[in-house]
């Protein structure tokens, strides 16, 4: 297993380009199931977890390339087996996306039930609960969820998807999906109105779909006979932007992020600006302004929320951020209950942080010292890369394949930033 070793403590400077988002291309190739036509993605980053769902739409008969300049082709002509099983469903939750559409089209679809993960219990009631909605019938059969649809096919409803914590990306997404083919009208209430929302509902317009609101919290579908290819890029990766844009901040230098969509992010930006950081911002770019070293932050508290609250994917990053602070900070997490892994590893950087309940408080102090860290999630690792760049001394980050898996060649494009960071191979 491969491992980061940083060299912390230099202010990055330079330019950074925003990939594909990986959340919005992951259901983007979902909804090629929806059709036997080719669809064609631009702009798709080479991330493990874009190859996980690759894998499994060749695993269901679907004929897929990934060329160079972030070009995918799906086409899914005929499905035999609408079977997506265990060993695949298990490497990424967001496999379990592919139950709507596959019993959209094909009236029925066995997937296994994605299970839990260390972010915590991650239920998939509102999914099954949308599509028992539009007809289809669930059971669990071996640890799979299976789904049929009635004689007729799914039927149009009015269905209400709301989740103890506001809303379901994944379940929005699935039942949007199933309710495009489905025969009538759907209204979908309290859904999500994250922008890979808004990206799929625009793919599957294109692919002739009858949607009408998507980015609010009630979409209204109406239901057609079938979807046809398409072309469709891919929006900008506001997660990884955050990300950059927060490495330009923990190390006071100026790093500029281009490509990306900073109206998607304005709940961290508005935080970036409390917490006293300069930056400025064009319409596709956001660019960190150099501070002087004894030039802290503000210690600011961030609570995570729906979009277009503070992001959960960016949680992470904003308690490294706040490591540094002057002042507490309290980052509280509301939609995933156990997200905070990454703070036992930052104590071994030094950090004052501690739990209580579902809040990090997080004591900022002056410098972290470099150690040997284990990441333990996606975004909780890119967490504990921005702390090593401005620890002190050396930093190894092991199990990085959790980064990979949505972050395209981190350790390159923070070199290109002017980081001293490289991979070294067996942990
Ligand atoms: C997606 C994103 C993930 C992001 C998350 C929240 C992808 C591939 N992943 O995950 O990066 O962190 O949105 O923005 O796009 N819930 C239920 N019942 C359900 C489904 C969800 O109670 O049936 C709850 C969850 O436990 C959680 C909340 O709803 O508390 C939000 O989860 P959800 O939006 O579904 O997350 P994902 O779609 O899995």
């Amino acid at each position: 297993m491969d491992r980061l070793v940083i060299e912390g403590g230099r202010p990055l400077e330079g330019t950074v380009p925003t990939a594909g988002a990986k959340n919005a291309v992951l259901s983007l190739l979902t909804a090629a199931l929806l059709t036997e036509e080719e669809v064609r993605i631009e702009n798709v980053p080479d991330l493990v977890d874009v190859h996980t769902m690759i894998g499994i739409l060749e695993g269901l008969g679907g004929e897929v390339s990934f060329e160079p300049g972030g070009v995918v082709r799906a086409k899914v002509g005929a499905i035999h087996d609408p079977v997506a099983p265990w060993d695949l469903v298990r490497k990424m939750r967001a496999s379990f996306e592919v139950l709507g559409p596959l019993v959209a089209r094909c009236g029925r679809a066995r997937v296994s039930y994605p299970g839990g993960c260390v972010l915590g219990l991650r239920p998939v009631d509102v999914h099954i609960k949308g599509l028992e909605a539009l007809g289809a019938r669930i059971t669990t059969e071996g640890g799979d969820v299976v789904a049929e649809a009635p004689r007729g096919g799914l039927v149009g409803a009015e269905i209400y998807l709301g989740t103890a914590s506001g809303s379901s990306v994944g379940a929005t997404r699935n039942v949007l999906m199933a309710a495009v083919l489905a025969k009538g009208t759907s209204v979908l209430e309290g859904v999500a109105c994250e922008p890979e929302i808004v990206d799929l509902a625009q793919c599957l317009i294109k692919m002739g779909a009858k949607i009408l609101g998507a980015g609010s919290p009630t979409i209204v579908v109406e239901g057609v006979e079938r979807l046809e290819g398409t072309c469709h890029r891919v929006i900008p990766d506001r997660i990884e932007a955050g990300t950059y844009i927060t490495a330009g901040a923990i190390t006071g230098g100026r790093v500029r992020v281009t490509g990306c969509r900073p109206e998607h992010l304005s709940s961290f930006l508005e935080a970036l600006r409390a917490a006293g950081c300069p930056f400025e911002r064009g319409e596709d770019w956001v660019e960190t302004q150099p501070r002087g070293s004894a030039d802290r932050l503000q210690a600011t508290d961030v609570t995570t929320q729906p979009h277009p609250g503070f992001p959960t994917d960016l949680q992470a990053q904003w308690v490294s951020l706040m490591t540094l602070a002057d002042g507490i900070s309290l980052v509280t997490e509301r939609i995933f209950s156990e997200r905070y892994m990454h703070l036992s590893e930052l104590l071994r950087l030094g950090a004052h942080v501690r739990r209580q309940n579902q809040t990090a408080i997080v004591e900022g102090i002056e410098g972290l010292s470099g150690a040997h860290l284990t990441a333990n999630d996606l975004r909780g690792s890119a967490a504990l890369v921005l702390a090593g760049l401005v620890a002190t001394g050396t930093t190894e980050v092991h199990r990085v394949y959790h980064i990979d898996r949505g972050y395209e060649r981190i350790e390159e494009r923070l070199r290109a930033l002017g980081a001293n960071i490289r991979r070294e191979s067996g942990d």
